[in-house]
């Protein structure tokens, strides 16, 4: 049996103040829930990882630098990110790579820094609008794949997140058989490259407008392991849905 994972993402939401969305999920996780993540803004996984304490749910940060340490003012290391309690760091979120300009060749050294600082690292891939539009999706995420990740990668070491950037805050979500042509390409890949024995047992998670009323359907596909939920991560009565649906499926 593959690992079940919901992960929010907080992006660039939150003060002190949204800690108490994490008090309020403690209450509404269900008793057989699935692995449970929390990636807040960074200044803020110190105290999540306090909030969350023996609960079960775990805390990542929504990046790292590749080096250990040194002058990159503004940055942090997966060290410090590990030193905190988190376990997970997001690396090469469609939003880092739009805006930062991260190619595959840097989030495959980000994901062996947080590798060697004893964190997973929750590798994010997926296509443009024009590259859906144009049918490239599967060329896009075959190189993306390849490029960013290390040869080294396990089923516990790595996540696998599936975010069409065109679903990502839109509110427009694939079609279930676009989400399990991906997902299965995606699965076939792995196995592919890393045998059958870690292939099949990486989580790939679906990410982009995920909500509490299309999370079932989605979860329906058999390569879909969870989610990585932006916005509706941020509320507790949203993401606690979200949990429900894929413990129940
Ligand atoms: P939304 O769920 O807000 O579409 O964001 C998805 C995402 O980018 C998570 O990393």
């Amino acid at each position: 049996m593959r690992r079940k994972l919901a992960a929010g993402n907080w992006k660039m939401n939150g003060t002190a103040a949204n800690l108490a969305e994490l008090e309020a999920l403690k209450a509404l996780l269900p008793a057989n829930a699935p692995e449970v993540l929390i990636c807040p803004p960074a200044p803020l996984l110190f105290r999540a990882h306090e909030v969350v304490g023996d609960t079960g749910i775990q805390i990542g940060a929504q990046d790292c630098h590749s080096h250990e340490s040194g002058a990159f003012t503004g940055d942090i290391s997966a060290t410090m990110v590990a030193d905190t309690g988190a376990t997970h760091v997001i690396v090469g979120h469609s939003e880092r790579r739009e805006a930062y300009e991260e190619h595959d060749s840097d989030i495959r050294k980000k994901a062996k820094a947080a590798w060697a600082a004893g964190l997973t690292a929750v590798i994010c891939i997926g296509e443009s609008g024009d590259d859906h539009e144009a049918n490239n999706t599967l060329e896009i995420i075959a190189g993306q794949l390849a490029g960013s990740l290390p040869d080294a990668t396990t089923a516990t070491n790595t996540v696998i997140a599936y975010e069409p950037i065109w679903a990502i805050g839109t509110g427009k979500v694939p079609t279930l058989e676009q989400i399990v042509q991906v997902h299965d390409f995606i699965r076939a890949k792995i196995v592919t490259r890393f045998g059958a024995e870690i292939g099949d047992m990486i989580p790939l998670l679906y990410g982009g407008s995920v909500k509490p009323d299309n999370a079932a359907t989605i979860f329906e596909a058999e390569n879909v392991d969870g989610a990585l939920v932006g916005g509706a991560s941020l509320k507790a009565a949203d993401f606690a849905p979200i949990i429900q649906a894929l413990a129940a499926s």
